[in-house]
């Protein structure tokens, strides 16, 4: 096992603020840096929980508010031996969405606090850095149609970045915000120097735990 390890890198935001287009361009630069680097996407849609929750998000099922909080949070959690191994092994992960898109979704229906829902996600891998893409929904929505899936529509996702903004309010994760009502290009190049930064850095420091 080598002792540099990956680093974990999270884009979050509200839907359509571009967070699957700038993971796959910050991949693409990092490895054409020399730096090995693959993208994870949270739900990951493959697996058995995953078939479920895609059923779930495609309307094609119903699930329990709470059951289907705790799918998505096993769907994390099922695939952290995977992280662990690609990290050790000196892959840096740029992941799209994460557990805090998973509290802010569930948090924005009516009932929920933000602190039960961090529980179930408490001790994940912890990022090394989380960037947050900020665009307002009412623009975001201009990129692409919402589509058919459950949450896409204006008012829950208004919501959703309230939830965002609590969360950022923690300052034991580091956060940063990106402007993401740029063009692609200028987002890339924020995106990259602050990945490059903490790249270098993560690799001799172990990796963290989330909300401990
Ligand atoms: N900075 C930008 N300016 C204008 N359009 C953009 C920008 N970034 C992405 N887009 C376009 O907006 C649409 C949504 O982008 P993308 O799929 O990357 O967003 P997302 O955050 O992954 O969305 P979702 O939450 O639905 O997965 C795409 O058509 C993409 O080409
Ligand atoms: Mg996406």
């Amino acid at each position: 096992m080598t002792s540099r390890r990956g680093a974990l890198i999270v884009l979050e935001g509200v839907d359509k603020a571009g967070k699957t287009t700038q993971c796959k361009k910050l991949v693409q630069t990092l490895l054409e840096s020399g730096r090995p680097a693959e993208m994870m996407r949270f739900p990951e849609r493959s697996t058995k929980i995953g078939q479920l929750i895609s059923s779930y998000l495609e309307n094609k099922s119903n699930l329990e508010d709470h059951t289907v909080h705790l799918l998505f949070s096993a769907n994390r959690w099922e695939l952290v031996p995977l992280m662990k191994e690609k990290l050790e092994q000196g892959i840096t992960l740029v992941v799209d969405r994460y557990a805090f898109s998973g509290v802010a979704f569930t948090s924005a229906k009516p009932g929920f606090t933000l602190d039960w829902c961090m529980k179930p996600d408490v001790g994940l891998p912890k990022p090394d850095l989380v960037m947050f893409l900020k665009v307002n929904p009412a623009e975001a929505a201009r990129r692409g149609h919402f589509g058919t899936e459950r949450y896409e529509n204006c008012a829950f996702q208004n919501i959703v970045l309230q939830r965002f903004e609590e969360l950022m309010m923690d300052s034991a994760v580091n956060w940063q915000v990106i402007d993401a009502s740029r063009n692609i290009e200028d987002v890339h190049e924020e995106i990259k120097n602050y990945s490059q930064k903490v790249a270098s850095k993560a690799v001799t420091e172990p990796i963290g735990h989330l909300w401990t």
